[in-house]
C-alpha cells in the first residue's frame, strides 16, 4: 500500500508538501499541488480511512512536557521537534515541569484541554504510573516518550547512552588517563545511569574498575558541576580528566579548574555530552559526546505525526548513535600525571 513518502518520492516533494495539498492547511503552487494530485492517482495512495475521519477533528496540535526548556540541550531538542510538527502543518504547546511530578499532572491536564492529537514527554518523571494516569485520562492518546528508556507499550526516542559512555571513557583512556573522574546527573536520572554503565563498561575493557573516590553524582547544571569539580580537585590524588555527563555540569567544571589555576587541557581534561551549541565556543572549545538533539525532536515528531496521519504504528524504541566531538579541552597527561 502506497504511503505518503511514497507519494512525497514520486512528485519530487517533501511529505510536508503531500500533506498541506491533502488536508489543504497552506498553499501549494497550483503545478506543485498537480504533480502530488497525480503521483496519488498513479500510486493509487489512500490515507487510512479512520485516520482521515478522525483528521476531520484534529486542533493538529501536539502537546509537550519537558523539564526546563531554559537547559540548551532541552531547547534544541524542542526546536528540532517545533520545526518538524510545523513542515507538517502541526503546532506545538510547550509546558515545563521542573521535574515536579504534581506540575507535570496539571501540565498534562492544561494539554489535555485542548484536545492535543498527541503528547510528548521529556522529564525524569515518564514512569509507568504517570503513564496510566494518562490513559485513563486520555484513553489511546497518541504519546511518545523522548530522552528516556521505552516504557511498556509506549514509544521512546533517545540517544543511546551507554554506547556514549563507552566512547567517553575509551576516548580518555586512549589519550592516556588513568585517574578519571566523572560526574553524573541524579541518581534516577535513566540517561546518567546509562552513561555510567557505559563509562565502566570502557573501563572494563581495559582492564580498568571504576575508582567510585572519583565519581561525583550532581544535578545536571553548572553550579552542580562546578561544586563537585571543587571536591574532586580538592582529593590527595585529583584526577587527571574529568567526564561530565552533560556540557552544562562541564562548564561548572572548566570553572572549577581555573579557580584552582589549573590549565585546560595541560593539567586537566574536562570531557562533556551533549554537545550543545555553546561548547564550541567556550574556552578551551569543549571536547564531547554529541547527541543530536534537533534529530531527536525531528524524529518525534515525524513518528507521532506519521501515526496520526497514516495510522503507522509507533516504534518502541528508536535510539540515535552519540558519537565523539574533539575539541581543546581534552589533550594528554602532563608529564608530572604520567
Ligand atoms: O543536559 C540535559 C541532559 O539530561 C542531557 O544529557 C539529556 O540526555 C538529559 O537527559
Amino acid at each position: 500500500m502506497a504511503t505518503i513518502r511514497d507519494v512525497a518520492r514520486a512528485a519530487g516533494v517533501s511529505v510536508s508538501t503531500v500533506s498541506h495539498v491533502i488536508n489543504g492547511t497552506r498553499f501549494v503552487a497550483p503545478e506543485t499541488a498537480r504533480l502530488v494530485r497525480d503521483a496519488i492517482g498513479t500510486l493509487g495512495y489512500a490515507p487510512n480511512g479512520i485516520a482521515r475521519a478522525l483528521k476531520g477533528s484534529r486542533t493538529r496540535t501536539l502537546g509537550m512536557i519537558v523539564t526546563a526548556s531554559s537547559n540548551p540541550f532541552f531547547a534544541q531538542v524542542i526546536h528540532g521537534l517545533e520545526t518538524a510538527a510545523f513542515e507538517r502543518g502541526y503546532s506545538l504547546i510547550l509546558c515545563n515541569s521542573d521535574d515536579d511530578l504534581d506540575k507535570q499532572l496539571r501540565c498534562f491536564d492544561s494539554l489535555h484541554s485542548r484536545r492535543i492529537d498527541g503528547l510528548v514527554v521529556m522529564t525524569s518523571n515518564a514512569d509507568l504510573a504517570f503513564l496510566e494516569v494518562v490513559e485513563a485520562r486520555a484513553p489511546g492518546l497518541p504519546r511518545l516518550l523522548l530522552d528516556s528508556p521505552p516504557r511498556d507499550g509506549c514509544c521512546a526516542v533517545a540517544d543511546d547512552s551507554v554506547r556514549g559512555g563507552r566512547l567517553g571513557a575509551g576516548l580518555l583512556l586512549g589519550c592516556g588517563f588513568r585517574r578519571i573522574a566523572c560526574i553524573t546527573g541524579p541518581g534516577p536520572h535513566q540517561r546518567s545511569r546509562s552513561r555510567f554503565e557505559g563509562f565502566a563498561l570502557g573501563l572494563e575493557e581495559a582492564g580498568l574498575a571504576v575508582d567510585r573516590s572519583l565519581v561525583r553524582e550532581a544535578d545536571l547544571t553548572m553550579a552542580g558541576g562546578y561544586a563537585a569539580a571543587l571536591e574532586l580537585l580538592a582529593l590527595p590524588e585529583p584526577p587527571d580528566a574529568v567526564f561530565a555527563f552533560n556540557d552544562m555540569m562541564a562548564v561548572g567544571v572548566l570553572r572549577a579548574a581555573q579557580e584552582r589555576g589549573l590549565r585546560v587541557p595541560d593539567a586537566l581534561s574536562v570531557l562533556g555530552y551533549d554537545d550543545i551549541e555553546l561548547a564550541a565556543y567556550l574556552t578551551p572549545p569543549l571536547s564531547t559526546v554529541r547527541q543530536s538533539a534537533g534529530a531527536l525532536g525531528a524524529r518525534a515528531a515525524e513518528l507521532l505525526i506519521d501515526h496520526l496521519e497514516e495510522e503507522r504504528p509507533l516504534p518502541d524504541l528508536i535510539s540515535l548513535p552519540p558519537e565523539l566531538v574533539l575539541r581543546g579541552s581534552v589533550g594528554r597527561p602532563s608529564t608530572r600525571q604520567a
